[in-house]
């Protein structure tokens, strides 16, 4: 286990131990891997969780990914709220990334990826047909840290009709490529990044979204700070799910969510613990209505 702290939690320090996940043996495989592949690639299509699209971000990538082509997709945009995400549309634009919002789920918003990545690569495409090779592929690459959805997007992007390419000896050895159509291949084995989990916003917010095993955090006080950071940004989202009113801090509230969802031990007392798994359940699954926990610098 590697021990995480997350400083400043509302009583002192609240220990997260990261559990086999993080171990940092995998991160350094994960990495020198990506870091092999990379060099086989034309394009890096990066995933980040459109809830928290900081948080979910690694910036190592942009060192990792120095010279590819790069598109950024918003995935779970359905969990998230609908006008930050059009915020971070225009944020990340205007930074000149490409980007799109995408449920990798349904399938939503991928079909918009071919011409985008078109647009991403034409400076390539444009070199290649100068050298006169015409036709090559664009490869691509997925990436993002675990839980963002890459296997489900691989497969919603490839569907069925895909055909694997096979072993291309000398240029991809050991490499399965999935021909998406005439004009795109994608490396079949998503690139894990890590995310920069020691920073403690970084840490809570993959603790809200569940992309930390709730076993190592203690439940009531993330649970304590989520309403924090929901009161702030989203009030009616709490107390329309639970007919409730706000209570004088998290504590209080939590306990009001605990009455209302008959949360009790034996006796009187309160399961705050069962009140928090529900809640928490409630954000991840979006029960509470379409959340988004960051927004870009700058914007209210
Ligand atoms: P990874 O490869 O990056 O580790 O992530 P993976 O595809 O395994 O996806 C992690 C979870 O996120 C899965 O849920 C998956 O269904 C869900 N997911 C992926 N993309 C989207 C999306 O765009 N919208 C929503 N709402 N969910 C998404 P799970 O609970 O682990 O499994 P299940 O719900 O599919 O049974």
């Amino acid at each position: 286990m590697v021990p995480c702290l997350l400083r400043g939690s509302r009583h002192g320090l609240c220990k997260i131990d990261m559990n086999y996940q993080w171990y940092p043996g995998h991160m350094t495989k994960a990495k020198r891997m990506m870091q092999e592949n990379i060099k086989l690639i034309d394009l890096i299509i990066e995933l980040v969780d459109a809830r928290i699209p900081v948080s979910s971000r690694n910036p190592d990538i942009n060192e990792l990914g120095r010279g590819k082509s790069r598109i950024v997709l918003l995935n779970k945009s359905d969990l998230a709220d609908e006008i930050r995400n059009q915020q971070w549309r225009n944020h990340m634009e205007s930074e000149g990334v490409y980007v799109l919002e995408v449920n990798s789920k349904t399938g939503a918003g991928i079909k918009a990826i071919n011409a985008l990545v078109q647009k991403a690569c034409a400076e390539k495409i444009e070199r290649d047909r100068k050298r006169g090779i015409l036709n090559r592929p664009v490869r691509a690459m997925v990436v993002g840290i675990p839980n963002v959805g890459k296997s489900t997007f691989i497969n919603s992007f490839a569907g069925r009709a895909c055909t694997k390419t096979g072993n291309k000896p000398g240029v991809t050895k050991g490499k399965q490529w999935i021909r998406l159509n005439s004009k795109l291949e994608l490396l079949d084995t998503p690139g894990i990044l890590w995310p920069k989990f020691e920073d403690r916003v970084v840490g809570m917010h993959l603790a809200f979204i569940g992309s930390m095993n709730d076993e190592i955090v203690i439940i009531d006080e993330l649970a304590c700070e989520l309403l924090d950071s929901l009161r702030m940004s989203y009030p009616d989202s709490v107390t329309g799910r639970y007919g409730i009113t706000w209570g004088a801090d998290a504590p209080a509230t939590l306990e009001e969510i605990a009455r209302s969802r008959g949360c009790f031990l034996k006796g009187e007392a309160l399961d705050l613990k069962k009140a928090s798994g529900l809640l928490l359940d409630d954000f991840r699954s979006g029960r509470l209505g379409r959340i988004t926990l960051e927004r870009p610098e700058g914007l209210v």
